[in-house]
């Protein structure tokens, strides 16, 4: 047993205390009337568009030369890099790799000019935040010293979760202190949730987005996936109004319904934007979650994810840290049914390919291990039935087994036969219905380039994880106590 608690793990015991109940049921239903009035403006703007032959007249962030809007595309020459964190002494049989997370947000710094946007969960970049002494803490600390540096010279804003008594804030009381604006977010009493997302916008042009948080362990001791794109302006505006509702929330302390229009998008799961990712033809859009968060035309995220699903054709794969059909931290208890039920369907209505690949490390929750069970037993060779988990570990040694909250595997995406969709929420209620998070989806079907595409990056990426040693297959006598 760990003796320290990690961070996270306090929040989750906040809101544990919470009855989250009652607010779960007045918010589905503020989320319906919400939809209703979304779509309805969403239609009318359309409609206003079509007729005035123009784009969206409220676009608050006009960076970008053109006018991009439903029907028209976005000229930039976005440039895409999958990035991951691999843990200290990890190694796979594969040449499946990928640039780091660190080596992007340093480029990101040196390439940024005028402004930095940072919505995050907590901040621990430095062995002191954490209490080690550990020496691949260097890289967190490197960029911290970097953004602290930059804060004086441009403008820097961090949109942060209201950190707890308990959590440390060395990290975001330099940044004050060198000129950064921080606002935190007060989830807890907004949804009772927490701000869960990881994404960075930088001079309105470059992304970055992911499962890393600002921590020093997601550069070096933690496995992470996310993804930078660069000279892109019409996605980054568009995340950048996700960006700014988090930075409102930050100062009103109350969720607007509706939300103001400049929070509104003309682009989701139904009308992508149109972009040349890598000079490849790509349709993307980025969803969102809570749903309250959501302005009109914003997908939220667990439609995004019910929706990718519903589109594959031979597989879906998927890599989460946790995978739960509950509300995790609901008291009394809640089954959750939505994303469970949609694999079992296409499983057995269209014979799609499923695989899980989970994490498990000491703080795994047994009863994780007996849904995922349930799940595997959705196999039978000759209906073609094929659901298959895979439990993945990430060993440490007896020194990397002291540092609190690391070695695990911390990635949260799903590659199909079609699109690749990064995200940043654990896959159980909570994180669909109270927690803010975001993800990011991109299709590129209509691809005839050589280029390998988003989809076949990751495909591989899984692949590798997949097939790695690391991986132990969830069968009904396996023992989490065996594995991890
Ligand atoms: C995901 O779930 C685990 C276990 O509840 C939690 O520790 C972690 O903070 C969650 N969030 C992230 C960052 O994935
Ligand atoms: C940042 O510093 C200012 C004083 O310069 C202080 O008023 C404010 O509370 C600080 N904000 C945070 C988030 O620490
Ligand atoms: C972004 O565009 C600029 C200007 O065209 C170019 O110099 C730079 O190399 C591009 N960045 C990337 C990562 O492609
Ligand atoms: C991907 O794009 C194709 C058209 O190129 C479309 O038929 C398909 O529904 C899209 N998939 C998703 C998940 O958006
Ligand atoms: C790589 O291959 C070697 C030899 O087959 C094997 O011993 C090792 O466990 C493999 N490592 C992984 C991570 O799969």
């Amino acid at each position: 047993m760990k003796t320290d608690i990690p961070y996270n793990q306090l929040m989750d015991l906040e809101w544990r205390r919470q009855e989250s109940n009652r607010k779960a049921q007045a918010y589905s239903r503020c989320v319906i009337a919400l939809a209703t009035v979304a779509t309805v403006l969403l239609a009318a703007t359309a409609l206003y568009n079509i007729l005035t032959q123009k784009g969206p007249s409220s676009h608050p962030t006009p960076s970008s030369s053109l006018h991009v809007g439903q029907g028209e595309s976005c000229s930039d020459p976005c440039k895409i890099i999958l990035l991951e964190s691999i843990p200290e002494g990890l190694e796979f049989n594969s040449s499946t790799a990928n640039p780091s997370i660190y080596q992007a947000w340093l480029n990101l710094m040196s390439e940024a000019r005028s402004s930095i946007d940072i919505a995050s969960f907590y901040w621990t970049l430095t062995n002191k935040d954490t209490g080690t002494h550990h020496p691949t803490a260097y890289q967190g600390e490197t960029v911290l010293k970097e953004l602290a540096k930059l804060s004086g010279q441009l403008s820097v804003r961090i949109a942060v979760n209201t950190p707890p008594e308990s959590q440390p804030q060395g990290d975001l009381r330099l940044l004050n202190d060198s000129g950064a604006d921080i606002r935190t977010v007060n989830m807890r009493q907004l949804t009772t949730g927490v701000l869960h997302t990881k994404f960075w916008v930088v001079d309105k042009k470059h992304i970055y987005i992911g499962s890393a948080n600002m921590d020093w362990r997601s550069l070096t001791q933690v496995k992470e996936l996310g993804v930078v794109v660069y000279n892109c302006s019409c996605l980054a505006a568009d995340l950048g109004k996700i960006f700014e509702a988090y930075w409102f929330l930050g100062e009103s302390q109350s969720i607007p319904s509706p939300w103001p229009t400049s929070f509104s998008t003309l682009y989701n799961k139904d009308t992508p934007l149109q972009l040349a990712l890598n000079d490849t033809p790509s349709s993307v859009y980025l969803s969102s979650s809570p749903p309250s968060f959501c302005a009109a035309g914003r997908t939220p995220d667990l439609q995004s994810i019910l929706s990718v699903m519903d589109d594959a054709q031979s597989f879906i794969y998927i890599a989460v840290m946790n995978y739960l059909p509950t509300m995790e931290f609901s008291h009394p208890k809640r089954y959750w049914e939505d994303i469970d039920t949609q694999l079992r369907r296409v499983a057995y209505e269209r014979q799609v390919k499923v695989r899980l690949l989970i994490s498990c490390w000491g703080s795994t929750q047994p009863v994780m291990l007996s849904f995922l069970k349930s799940l595997a037993s959705v196999y039978d060779f000759k209906t073609k039935l094929d659901i298959q988990v895979r439990l993945f570990v990430v060993p440490a040694s007896p020194e990397q087994k002291e540092i609190p909250f690391a070695r695990v595997n911390h990635n949260k995406y799903m590659v199909t036969d079609k699109v690749a969709y990064i995200g940043t929420s654990n896959w159980s209620g909570d994180y669909f219905v109270h927690t803010a998070g975001s993800a990011l989806v991109v299709n590129q079907t209509a691809s005839q380039s050589q280029e390998p595409t988003v989809q076949s990056q990751l495909r591989a990426v899984f692949e590798r994880d997949w097939s790695s040693d690391y991986s132990t297959p969830v069968t009904q006598h396996t023992n989490l106590k065996n594995i991890c």
